[in-house]
């Protein structure tokens, strides 16, 4: 069957603006933050920057090899050469993970639509400071509402894929990316002038050098380095496959890593300060976002205005992620049922939106829903994002260290230098197969 010709970036920009629209989303805004308070605040910091200078770098190069080499989707990149079948399992577990992440990815996208749309239109402005909790819960409980937020992420993240590579990916995250930098730096430069700030830096960048003796923080920085690279779902491996000949991977990947780390500690700064200005706990995990914040939006002097920015960022940070997610399925409907675009990223969006549906409906209706113990969300964030991720993040490495021959791995690497060459093999055959293994092992171990 011949192949249509593959859709391309319109510009090196494009490409890597896309990729960190990846790369920046709901790990960065709330995720980040939470778990490096965690964590010992500036040693987590430390053993994250670590985790992401010598096994996410990499990591993220090896991905930009593989698709810029192949030019396929993931299930075709691990396919090509010597003994495809095991391999091209591991292709097809990466669409089923992003697939699986999607469908609730965009329902907590769906929560960050809702209060972006009432911050906008004043619902939520004036909310008294005790009700936030009681406004969220109530929120989630309602059957209707949470799943047709769902359902206008998922919209809005399928039309960006049926326009295309460059006309709707790329465009997307070349408005969005500058912007949300923008407002990034804003909200942080406010949260910065708040009386009491210093005490959310110091929850943020105080050393805890205890915390360094910890086992569980170096898991914690890996976990959170993969998931906010968006290494181990392939769709790195997506992404690459579009760009032209000649394009730097190496520049593209350093981009990448310092921007969506420098990003993270951005909206940390624009987040903590104001929490502890208030007097407030930093809470964990969704909480923090729609219930925590909100408290502090309604103490502040021109909080519905704050409160607009940060879901605004929220929201389309979650969308250029979504969408990157979606490509991932999108990509391999086209390549492999031989579909148009329009139809695979419909028929993609449409699937991903049911399969989140119960999350939707697991934080309320079906709350007493429980597996192993957890809501419904809080089961596909698990198994996704610590057990799948971290495999589809091996089998990339150890493909491209020891299944692609050495010159070729090199050569689609695009690095030059010798030196460079052996660090990046040395972390992609050694280092981070034995640390993802390492951080695996101890999972099926807690
Ligand atoms: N990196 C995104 C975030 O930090 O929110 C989430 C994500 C996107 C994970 C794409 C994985 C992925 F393939």
């Amino acid at each position: 069957m011949s192949e249509p010709a593959r859709e391309q970036w319109a510009s090196r920009a494009g490409f890597v603006l896309a990729t960190l629209g990846c790369a920046v989303g709901l790990g960065n805004i709330w995720r980040f933050a939470y778990v490096a308070g965690e964590n010992g605040g500036a040693a987590f910091l430390v053993a994250y920057v670590a985790c992401v200078v010598a096994i996410g770098l990499p990591a993220v190069l090896a991905e930009f090899a593989l698709g810029g080499r192949a030019r396929l989707d993931v299930v075709g990149a691990f396919s090509t050469g010597r003994a495809p079948r095991a391999r091209r399992r591991a292709g097809a577990g990466a669409v089923l993970t992003a697939f699986l992440i999607l469908a609730y990815y965009s329902v907590v996208a769906g929560w960050a639509y809702k209060y972006f749309a009432g911050y906008a239109t004043g619902e939520l402005r004036g909310l008294p400071r005790g009700e936030a909790a009681a406004r969220f819960a109530a929120f989630l409980r309602e059957p209707f509402e949470p799943t047709a937020w769902h359902f206008a992420f998922m919209a809005s993240a399928t039309a960006v894929v049926a326009l295309g590579v460059a006309r709707g990916i790329e465009r997307a995250s070349r408005i969005l990316m500058p912007l949300l930098g923008a407002i990034v730096l804003l909200l942080a430069g406010y949260a910065l002038s708040l009386p009491g700030a210093a005490r959310g830096l110091a929850f943020l960048f105080a050393p805890d050098w205890s915390a360094l003796a910890r086992p569980g923080l170096y898991l914690a920085a890996l976990g959170q380095a993969f998931f906010s690279l968006g290494v181990g779902m392939g769709v790195l491996i997506t992404y690459a496959s579009y760009v032209r000949e000649g394009e730097r991977l190496p520049r593209a990947a350093g981009m990448i890593a310092a921007g969506d780390t420098l990003f993270a500690v951005a909206a940390g700064i624009a987040i903590f300060p104001a929490v502890f200005a208030f007097g407030l706990d930093p809470a964990q995990g969704p909480a923090l976002a729609f219930v925590t914040l909100p408290q502090v939006f309604a103490l502040m002097p021109g909080g519905g205005w704050f409160a607009t920015a940060f879901f605004f960022l929220l929201s389309a940070a979650a969308l250029t992620s979504a969408v990157s997610l979606l490509e991932v399925v999108a990509a391999f409907g086209m390549r492999r049922l031989g579909l148009a675009r329009r139809t695979a990223a419909l028929l993609a969006g449409l699937a991903a939106f049911a399969a989140g549906v119960p999350a939707a409906l697991g934080s309320g209706v079906w709350r007493d829903v429980a597996l192993l113990g957890r809501g419904i969300l809080e089961v596909m964030d698990y198994v996704t994002g610590s057990l799948l991720l971290p495999l589809g993040g091996i089998a990339v490495v150890v493909f491209v260290g020891w299944f692609v021959p050495r010159a070729a791995a090199v050569e689609a690497s695009g690095l030059r230098s010798g030196a460079l060459v052996r660090l990046w093999l040395l972390a992609v055959r050694y280092l981070a197969p034995a640390a993802i293994a390492v951080m695996l092992v101890a999972l099926a171990g807690a």
